[in-house]
């Protein structure tokens, strides 16, 4: 059967005729009137002329599905894994969709999935990318180096869904080996919230694309984080706060936020990164030299710095002790010091919880500080634009965090009580 269909503009009406062609020869018919309607009336001024128009075209793309998403902002419950050690969020693959818990990162800009033909990665639920029928596997080998170890597999693409927000095609890695220690219980992987130019996969990362075509109503997400590490019954998963994407929601926050720009380098890609302005202990400012550029980064549990800032942070607390061999650069203080650390990265001093510096005991009523010397093992010399500062969830757990993409910055605010403060 042909099935044709005219479309009729009413502004310009002529004749406008819809036939069905029956098979065989057609029947003879008397020619079809149509009286000309009357044309109706059209504003003349040019702004109602303009908007008569716009809302024309609105109506008709929307009958035909060629309107834009609607943009909107989403809060998702996110889960808080070993006592403030990661933080993830269920997403969604494939068709049918599979979903897998994974730790929200904005200190990388991968996504990625631990998958069947993983062998190395350990009890995590697994991608079956057998069950999908719309995943698309590229013969792309790709590896990701992460703080705590690698993950390595091939360059995938399929529908990726998280909240109500939809990205398709998404293109991910499809993670066959995993070494080091990169995702415990019942994560399956990570989603990388950094921007695009740092990508292994060159991809354009999940919340970048959903700023692209408009999906969210402001290109920014933000993080609320629980605190459990001074919780003796915490489990090994309880509620890890709120991700909001595509917003804020004022609940989890009072006053003003202190936003600090930061310039992306040339091709658009980087961490989101901060300068520390200046670094407190126990009320007294102290000296952590001029270079201090900062990744601020939800997938990393403590906060590493350079050498010699991270030596004057714990030189100013009374009987600290470096510790050596694999716990190099690390440092113990004794259990019964209340350690009270700010940071500014230009506006307000963030006081940090006393309980989220103190890790536990390790020995004789020494207790184990929460920043460390991230350069100690390589001595690596910072690079021009490459952060030094490592600022994870000891700190973001204190504030409440906005990433905005454009104007790129972070925004901090103080928690409010519905947050726990
Ligand atoms: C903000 O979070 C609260 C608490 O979860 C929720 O009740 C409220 O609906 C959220 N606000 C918006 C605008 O979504």
């Amino acid at each position: 059967m042909l099935l044709s269909i005219v479309v009729s503009f009413l502004l310009f009406p002529s004749q406008s005729v819809a036939a069905g062609s029956p098979p065989g020869p057609p029947p003879r018919r008397d020619p079809l009137h149509i009286p000309v309607l009357r044309r109706r009336h059209v504003p003349r001024d040019r702004d109602a002329i303009l908007d008569h128009y716009a809302n024309l075209a609105a109506g008709l793309r929307g009958k035909y599905n060629y309107d834009s998403p609607v943009s909107r902002r989403d809060d998702i419950s996110i889960t808080n894994q070993d006592a403030d050690s990661s933080y993830f969020a269920p997403v969604s693959v494939g068709t049918p969709p599979q979903i897998f818990d994974l730790q929200l990162d904005t200190g990388s800009s991968d996504l990625w999935f631990a998958t069947t033909d993983c062998t190395s990665c350990g009890q995590a639920p697994e991608l079956d990318p057998t069950k999908s029928t719309s995943l698309q596997v590229q013969n792309v080998p790709i590896t990701m180096k992460f703080g705590s170890g690698a993950a390595s597999g091939l360059v995938a693409q399929d529908t990726v869904s998280m909240g109500p927000f939809t990205v398709n095609p998404q293109i991910f890695a499809a993670v066959n080996d995993l070494s080091g220690n990169l995702i415990n219980g019942k994560l399956s992987g990570i989603m990388g919230l950094a921007f695009q130019g740092i990508a292994r996969t060159r991809a354009v990362p999940f919340w970048q694309a959903l700023i692209n075509d408009n999906s969210l109503t402001n290109p920014e997400f933000s993080f609320f984080l629980t605190r459990f590490v001074n919780n003796p019954n915490a489990m090994a998963e309880e509620p890890g706060g709120v991700f909001t994407l595509g917003g804020r929601n004022t609940t989890f926050f009072q006053g003003d936020i202190d936003f600090q720009s930061f310039t992306l380098p040339p091709g658009g890609g980087s961490y989101w990164l901060q300068t520390i302005s200046s670094v407190t202990v126990n009320g007294k400012t102290v000296n952590i030299g001029n270079t201090n550029t900062a990744a601020i980064d939800t997938g990393t549990t403590l906060i590493g710095g350079p050498t010699a800032a991270v030596n004057a942070i714990w030189g100013a607390v009374p009987n600290s002790v470096p510790l050596a061999g694999n716990m190099a650069g690390f440092f113990t203080f004794p259990c019964k010091t209340q350690v009270t650390i700010s940071i500014s990265f230009g506006g307000p001093s963030w006081p940090i919880n006393v309980a989220d510096m103190n890790l536990g005991p390790v020995s004789n009523a020494q207790c184990l500080g929460a920043i460390f010397d991230v350069t100690v093992v390589a001595k690596i010399k910072p690079q021009p634009g490459l952060p030094v500062w490592i600022v994870g969830d000891t700190f973001l757990k204190n504030v409440y965090t906005i990433f905005r993409a454009d104007p790129p910055a972070v925004g901090f605010a103080q928690l409010s009580a519905a947050a726990g403060a």
